[in-house]
């Protein structure tokens, strides 16, 4: 085969077979294929797009690239979430002790932040002594002795997609649903998870900001998993507005607690308990996501999710009295407050700004080599749709620097819209896929 006139066939829009996305994907990953032709090959993809076929092709091709998890060690039907992305998006530490605490093995390999959002794994680490580095054996032996296990992804977990996504990333290639796809399922399935929910979000904070391209990605990814033999739903999120009220690592894991409490946001609550109800049905606990809701809400309420995570955080070296008391939890000292200048209804609030608000004061990183200060950040008094007298606040910064909590207000003006008239708030499940 000739990198040439894979190009070349692509560029007339005829569709790729197996052997020849594998070689394309062996060939970039192993250095036989120069960048200069994975770009034009990327870009004739951007251009033709894939069929269902070829965008799952690819997805194994890249998936196969490295490490495929084996979890058939776990008992019983191992479920995963996975977010496309967002800010404030703290599901993963209030759903993962709500499916685990009923007895639903839930492996999880999650990512760090990067840019304007937020990564599981830099959340937990900001609770004292919480360890993300897990090997395989222990892994399995934690999910088989307490049901839960958060673990960082392996540098080798489809290093394929690695590879070709930086390049997509200065390519102007990273827009293309095959190729959005194709990524994240690459990763999902060689997380060796049985069954998957995803929560593919929109809005102006996230990748897909309009509803239709949100609902394709959805059900491209749901076709690919089904191919591949996976249990998998998809639940289309709202991403207008930040998930909750608080971004910033501590003080995300601090409202996830609150949540465990029966004491949280309510539009948070009602998406992390609508995703850990349809992890109960895919794990074959409840027949419908109905009778998964009552499970889910009574796990809550009787305290055994939040007796899961204290029991989880232990596991993996985290000091637990800072999840039984999570006022401990570390909080940027430098504490100021945005202020309104006029009455009015909170309108619009440009959620991507919101996170870099949050990035510029050290809780996000802009190249992989930053470091996380994981106390500081924002919490959000007013959202969507709620009313501001001049002079209230309608933001906090928590910072452990006056210049860059004076950047980060900037920003925060920036982000906010006020309007006369009120709005109704975001953060709804818009779809589900199945
Ligand atoms: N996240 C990924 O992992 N890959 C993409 O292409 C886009 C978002």
């Amino acid at each position: 085969m000739v990198m040439y006139d894979l190009i070349e066939k692509k560029k007339k829009g005829l569709a790729l077979d197996k052997e020849e996305i594998e070689y394309v994907v062996n060939g970039y990953t192993k250095g036989e294929i120069p960048d200069y032709q994975m770009s034009a090959f990327l870009m004739t993809v951007w251009f033709q797009g894939m069929n269902k076929e070829e965008t799952y092709e690819l997805t194994m091709s890249m998936m196969r690239s490295g490490d495929v998890l084996d979890l058939s060690n776990i008992n019983g039907v191992k479920v995963d979430k996975h977010s496309t992305g967002g800010v404030g998006d703290k599901t993963t530490l209030i759903l993962g002790p709500i499916v685990a605490s009923l007895g639903i093995p839930v492996a999880k390999l999650s990512g760090r932040g990067l840019g304007h959002t937020g990564g599981t794994i830099d959340k937990l680490e900001s609770i004292p002594g919480f360890k993300t580095s897990v090997d395989s054996e222990a892994f399995v032996d934690q999910i088989n002795s307490i049901y839960m296990a958060v673990a960082g992804q392996t540098a080798n977990l489809a290093p394929a997609d690695k590879k070709i996504y930086a390049l997509r990333d200065v390519t102007a290639t990273v827009d293309n649903l095959s190729l959005i796809a194709s990524s994240i399922m690459s990763k999902k399935l060689a997380s060796g998870a049985d069954a998957i929910v995803l929560d593919v979000k929109c809005g102006n904070g996230a990748f897909m900001k309009d509803e239709e391209s949100a609902i394709s990605l959805a059900k491209e990814m749901v076709e690919i998993g089904k191919s591949a033999g996976k249990n998998i739903t998809a639940l289309v999120t709202d991403m207008n507005e930040p998930l909750g009220r608080y971004v910033g690592n501590s003080l995300e894991v601090y409202e996830a607690i609150m949540c465990l409490r029966g004491e949280g946001d309510e539009r948070l609550m009602e998406v992390s308990k609508s995703l850990a109800a349809h992890m109960v049905v895919l794990a074959g606990k409840a027949k419908n996501v109905t009778e998964a809701l009552v499970m889910v809400e009574e796990t809550v309420n009787n305290g055994s999710a939040m007796k899961k995570l204290v029991e989880f955080v232990t596991m993996q070296g985290g000091d637990a009295g800072y999840i039984i008391d999570p006022s401990l939890l570390p909080k940027g000292e430098i504490v100021v407050e945005y202020r309104a200048k006029q009455n009015g209804f909170i309108e619009k609030i440009q959620t991507e700004l919101v996170g870099k608000a949050c990035l510029c004061l050290g809780g996000g990183r802009r190249t992989k080599e930053d470091v996380i200060d994981p106390g500081v950040g924002l919490y959000l008094n007013k959202k969507i749709g709620e009313y501001v007298e001049a002079g209230q606040t309608i933001a906090t910064i928590y910072a452990s620097d006056m210049k860059k909590a004076e950047e980060s207000l900037i920003i925060l003006e920036e982000a906010y819209t006020l309007a006369n008239k009120k709005i109704d708030g975001t953060n709804k499940i818009i779809k589900c896929v199945i």
